[in-house]
């Protein structure tokens, strides 16, 4: 088992953190999880040793950095199980999504192909091929959720046609923190000809992902939400879908050649790598891995799952606190009654915690749950019962304190 006081010392930022006045309870890291020193050091050390561009310098440092990087991709492939070239990186999940859709779907539909979505998919999951649905006259069509807000494939069955051509599906909700079986909506989208996108951003953070057991043609996620640094993320495709995707971006590092009216460009991935990436993030990226690693996603999921129990048990005895997920996942989305949720939001704020408010950007999903929005918190390995126990007492008094406020 983890021992999270140890842990907690990697995080400079719980050691010195004041909100209002009191110590930081960080509740939002499905939104941007805390990130570990030993990954800033990781990166300020390119920036203080060896900073250099990759892909491009005939000299010692620039072979440095050109190992470090291509360094991360091997420990990015090889921990989602995909072969090196099938490691894309972006600038994160919404980019890789864009890239699926901009780049391999906009050329592959036709009028009247169908999309299979759901109202519970952020909106990086929606608005690309909203925006695809535009270019290419293709239909949009949405599956329904069952009562615990998953995609099942008996709802799936119900809603694909021939006409069928992508699911995209997040692994994991970012509201609900629902988890679809990706693996079985996988063969039976396979077997009839349907490639199937997963939005893997919320589910990485907390769960192992083999995208050859699984058998996914195009998985998405983010560093910031694996403790990693913002503004890097990756695109894993098979590689024969990655040879069918057009770049989207040109520029020097992803072409072979080019002459005054025609071009070759490099092979996958580094054809969608155009201009200079994110260097120090990649190699922060692969830090974040090695420390998950270390401390073991098992330990991080059991952990977890613990401290969710524990916050429903306590959760379950208030009456003033409407759940909406009562799952073993690491979010906990909720309502206190008659308070409107970004004014709960304003009120644990006062309260020295931090957690997210509002729609989620799954704009779709309120109307579902039948309320305006929720106030999601949501926990990681670095959280406390003991955080749990201040969160559960500013629960029980929101109410009253808002009806104070703004009288
Ligand atoms: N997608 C992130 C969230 O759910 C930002 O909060």
């Amino acid at each position: 088992m983890l021992d999270v006081n140890k842990i907690r010392k990697d995080f400079r930022i719980l050691d010195n953190t004041k909100m209002q006045g009191h110590n930081l309870v960080y509740f939002d890291s499905a939104a941007t999880s805390l990130t570990p020193d030993v990954l800033i050091d990781a990166m300020n050390d390119y920036y203080y040793n060896y900073k250099s561009n990759v892909h491009r310098g005939d000299y010692d440092l620039a072979y440095q950095s050109d190992t470090h990087y291509e360094d991360a991709r091997k420990t990015i492939a090889s921990f989602i199980n995909a072969n090196d070239n099938e490691v894309v990186f972006t600038t994160g999940t919404t980019q890789s999504i864009n890239l699926v859709a901009l780049g391999y779907f906009a050329n592959h539909l036709h009028e009247g192909d169908e999309i299979i979505l759901n109202v519970a998919e952020h909106a990086s999951n929606v608005l690309p091929w909203l925006n695809i649905k535009e270019k290419t006259k293709a239909k949009i069509v949405y599956c329904d959720l069952n009562d615990k807000g998953e995609v099942t494939l008996e709802n799936l069955k119900k809603v694909i046609t021939d006409r069928t051509r992508l699911i995209s599906v997040a692994y994991v909700s970012n509201v609900l923190g629902a988890k679809n079986d990706v693996k079985k909506i996988i063969s039976y989208a396979h077997k009839h000809n349907i490639l199937v996108l997963v939005d893997a951003a919320q589910a990485i953070p907390h769960i192992r992902i083999d995208v050859k057991d699984i058998d996914a043609d195009f998985l998405a996620f983010s560093a910031h939400k694996m403790c990693g640094p913002t503004g890097v993320g990756v695109l894993y495709g098979k590689y024969e879908l990655l040879c069918e995707t057009e770049s989207l971006s040109f520029g020097g590092g992803m072409n072979v050649r080019f002459e005054k009216d025609s071009y070759i460009l490099k092979k996958p991935p580094y054809k969608f790598e155009g201009g200079t990436p994110a260097i120090a993030e990649v190699i922060g990226f692969k830090r974040a891995i090695e420390y998950l690693s270390e401390i073991g996603y098992e330990n991080i999921e059991e952990y977890v799952k613990e401290l969710k129990r524990y916050a429903l048990e306590k959760l379950s005895k208030l009456d003033n606190v409407i759940l909406y997920n009562n799952n073993d996942s690491s979010l906990i989305t909720f309502n206190i009654k008659d308070v409107f949720c970004q004014d709960a939001g304003s009120y644990f704020n006062y309260k020295g915690i931090a957690l997210r408010s509002g729609h989620h950007c799954a704009k779709l999903l309120p109307s579902y749950l039948g309320c305006v929005g929720t106030v999601r918190a949501s926990l990681y390995f670095y959280n406390t019962k003991e955080e749990i126990d201040v969160f559960v007492d500013a629960c029980k008094h929101g109410g009253e304190f808002l009806d104070a406020f703004f009288k």
